[in-house]
């Protein structure tokens, strides 16, 4: 995959982050969402590829914009044939609410190289390098706490363990808690909080717990670029949504599935900062119609991580 896309991604987040945070704060989680949608969509318009959106907001009669299987890019003869999941604001509620850590994500790879995963839940686990290869979401909360914390040297009082604080969630945390591990509880947002699991010093070890499968996709994509791990499995609301996982080409909905099933390949992932969060800035917008995004950008291929803070002069770009 040509590295200097790379560049050309970061505009279309950076769109997307510029427009959503305009509605920072603001209550309503469909507007936020719809500006980043439009705004991701219209900068696609101009990246020289031949791109397929296969982790995106929604089937075609559901979402009128970036649905699944709607063609991106410029799609000029030869421009390079790739696969995109994205989700233009990750944290709506957290955006709305002018709370910590909204960003603006879409990572790519080659053709057939993302999981097709349904909008349903997805049980998750995912950790940094040190601990790659030690996780199973086959096995206890209890056992991948003491098999992360033996990874990292450390004891499993000193272990942070990121679980999004959902009812759902209520037996993981009392098993989590009685590990003596330190837990963090999120509102939302577990495509950054998978991401801190596997960056240095972000104070976060472990993410474990369910939350939505194309979330998970773009997370192991992230993984897959920082050499940490990821494991995943598909939990259904009802028949219905295991039937429509049958019809994505899943044959087996019950199945593991490892990082390299989810997110192989050549994968970059690409974030913006909408608000504030551990990892990226929020969007500042300052005086003279000026603004500031800060983003990150990383490949698999090479493992580099790039982050990129741009000013914009918003006068002076074209209107979409
Ligand atoms: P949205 O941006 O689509 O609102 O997703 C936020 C999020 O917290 C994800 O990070 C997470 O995977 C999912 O929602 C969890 O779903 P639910 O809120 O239904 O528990």
């Amino acid at each position: 995959m040509d590295r200097n896309l790379a560049l050309e991604f970061v505009r279309v987040t950076e769109a997307a982050a510029l427009a959503s945070a305009r509605w920072m704060g603001r209550g309503d989680e469909k507007a936020a969402d719809a500006a980043a949608v439009d705004a991701m969509r219209k900068a696609f318009d101009s990246v020289r590829m031949d791109g397929t959106v296969v982790i995106g907001e929604g089937e075609r009669d559901e979402a009128p914009m970036l649905y699944i299987g709607e063609k991106v890019g410029t799609k000029a003869e030869d421009a390079p044939p790739l696969d995109i999941a994205l989700d233009p604001l990750e944290g709506t509620t957290i955006c709305a609410t002018g709370g910590v850590g909204a960003i603006s994500v879409i990572a790519v790879a080659e053709k057939g190289k993302f999981l097709h995963a349904p909008d349903t839940y997805m049980d998750k686990i995912a950790c940094g390098p040190e601990a790659r290869g030690k996780i199973d979401i086959d096995k206890s909360a209890t056992e991948n706490i003491h098999a992360v914390a033996e990874a990292l040297r450390k004891p499993v009082s000193d272990l942070t363990v990121v679980i999004l604080n959902r009812p759902r969630h209520e037996s993981l945390i009392a098993e989590a808690r009685k590990t003596g591990a330190r837990i963090h509880l999120i509102g939302d947002g577990d495509v950054s909080a998978a991401v801190a699991a596997a960056w240095p010093d972000s104070g976060i070890d472990l993410l474990i717990g369910v939350g939505g499968a194309p979330e998970g996709v773009i997370s192991a994509a992230a993984m897959q670029c920082l050499g940490g791990d990821f494991q995943g499995r598909l939990k259904f609301r009802n028949e219905e949504e295991k039937e429509r996982a049958k019809r994505m080409g899943i044959a087996n909905p019950e199945k593991k599935f490892t990082m390299d099933e989810l997110a192989t390949g050549s994968v970059m992932f690409i974030a913006t900062g909408v608000t504030d969060g551990a990892l990226l800035k929020g969007v500042r917008f300052m005086a003279d119609g000026k603004a500031k995004t800060h983003s990150l950008v990383m490949r698999s291929a090479t493992g580099t991580i790039r982050t990129i803070e741009a000013h914009h002069d918003l006068k002076r770009k074209p209107k979409g």
